[in-house]
């Protein structure tokens, strides 16, 4: 069974074609197009913009990944040979939604296939399956993402329940916010990552919010406000070129501090949660997911009768491959059902 997925939920146009037999799926293609760059400049995604590059992207990604995945010329008014189309609807920008979620509609009319709504989030948890079709259950996952901190409980595909979340920032957010703070360029996540490998992570001893606490839940913001209160009771500019050229020592510590942070809060909440629902398989999912540290530390800390599992970090942001594999667990819908859903939670 092939089905072709598409995701353009905020500023990744990401269109794959996903195979899949009894043990093993293969990504026939799956092509990203970004408008990052554009955000980088202004410091955060900006929805319009975002949306109006999404309509730039979508039919000559859609085209590549048809070419590459099955040889199939989008030009040539044949049917591709594939099962169903799945496509993101919610969570995400109305926008940027509204781009994949339309052009879906339209191929399902146009092909007669199938149409297959995914949550977003959805996509992330399954990107796991694509290398590891055999992951057991019950099984408990960590999504973290821009918009994201939650930890589910997977007891079989159709039984998924939210067993903590963040109650204010996401850690992407947390990691990006604390990025503008040291002017470095949106999304900062994975740039901190880098700038932290050279750093003293004891250097700067940051709040870890609610690690304690009697729950599953997270809270970033207090971190964020404390480096903001760091850096304003110093009086660093790290707007100003020269400040940045003599402190590169500092930009590293901070970010080390930073990153050891998120992940100790992570690494602990994750823990907890696996061992008081007995999981048998723990998984990762989600732009922050990508982090080094953060699988290295889990990796350790986990139980290690507990299989660890997470998707390469291609497949950890955001794209089209994530939503296909998704699809091969969900069920098709009439297409006059399917709506963009910006709020959808899980
Ligand atoms: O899942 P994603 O691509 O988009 C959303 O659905 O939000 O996640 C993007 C988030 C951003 O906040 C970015 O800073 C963060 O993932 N991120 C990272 C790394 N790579 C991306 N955070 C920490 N370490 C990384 N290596
Ligand atoms: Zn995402």
């Amino acid at each position: 069974m092939t089905i072709l997925g598409i995701e353009t939920s905020c500023d990744e146009t990401g269109v794959a074609i996903v195979e899949k037999n009894n043990n093993s799926f293969t990504l026939l293609s799956n092509k990203i197009a970004s408008s990052l760059s554009l955000h980088a400049r202004t410091g955060g995604i900006i929805p319009e913009v975002a949306a109006r590059e999404q309509v730039k992207f979508i039919l000559p990604t859609l085209s590549e990944a048809l070419k590459e995945g099955i040889t199939f010329d989008i030009s040539s008014k044949q049917i591709p040979d594939i099962d169903a189309i799945a496509v993101t609807y919610g969570p995400g920008l109305i926008g940027s939604l509204l781009v994949g979620v339309e052009t879906a509609k339209t191929l399902s009319l146009l092909w007669k296939k199938p149409l297959i709504p995914i949550n977003h989030m959805y996509g992330h948890l399954y990107a796991n399956w694509i290398e590891n079709i055999d992951i057991e259950f019950p099984a408990i996952i960590l999504i973290v993402s821009g918009g994201h901190t939650d930890l589910l409980f997977m007891k079989s595909h159709n039984e998924i329940t939210v067993i903590g979340e963040t109650r204010d920032d996401a850690a992407g957010e947390a990691f990006d916010k604390i990025g503008r703070l040291l002017n470095l360029p949106y999304p900062a996540g994975s740039l901190i990552a880098k700038l932290a490998e050279k750093g003293n992570s004891k250097a700067f001893l940051l709040p870890r919010p609610m690690i304690g606490s009697d729950n599953l839940d997270f809270s970033f913001s207090g971190l964020k406000t404390s480096v903001l209160n760091l850096v304003k009771k110093n009086n660093w500019d790290f707007s100003d070129e020269n400040f940045r050229k003599d402190n590169q020592d500092l930009l590293t510590d901070l970010s080390a501090s930073v990153q050891e942070a998120i992940i100790d809060v992570l690494v602990k909440k994750s823990i907890k949660a696996a061992s008081k629902y007995s999981a048998k398989s723990f998984l990762l999912g989600g732009g922050v997911a990508a982090n080094q540290l953060l699988r290295k530390r889990l990796q350790e800390k986990l139980d290690p009768d507990i299989r660890f599992v997470s998707p390469s970090p291609s497949l950890c942001t955001d794209n089209g491959a994530m939503i296909a594999a998704a699809a091969f667990f969900t069920v098709h819908k009439p297409w006059e059902e399917i709506d963009a859903q910006p709020e959808l939670s899980y």
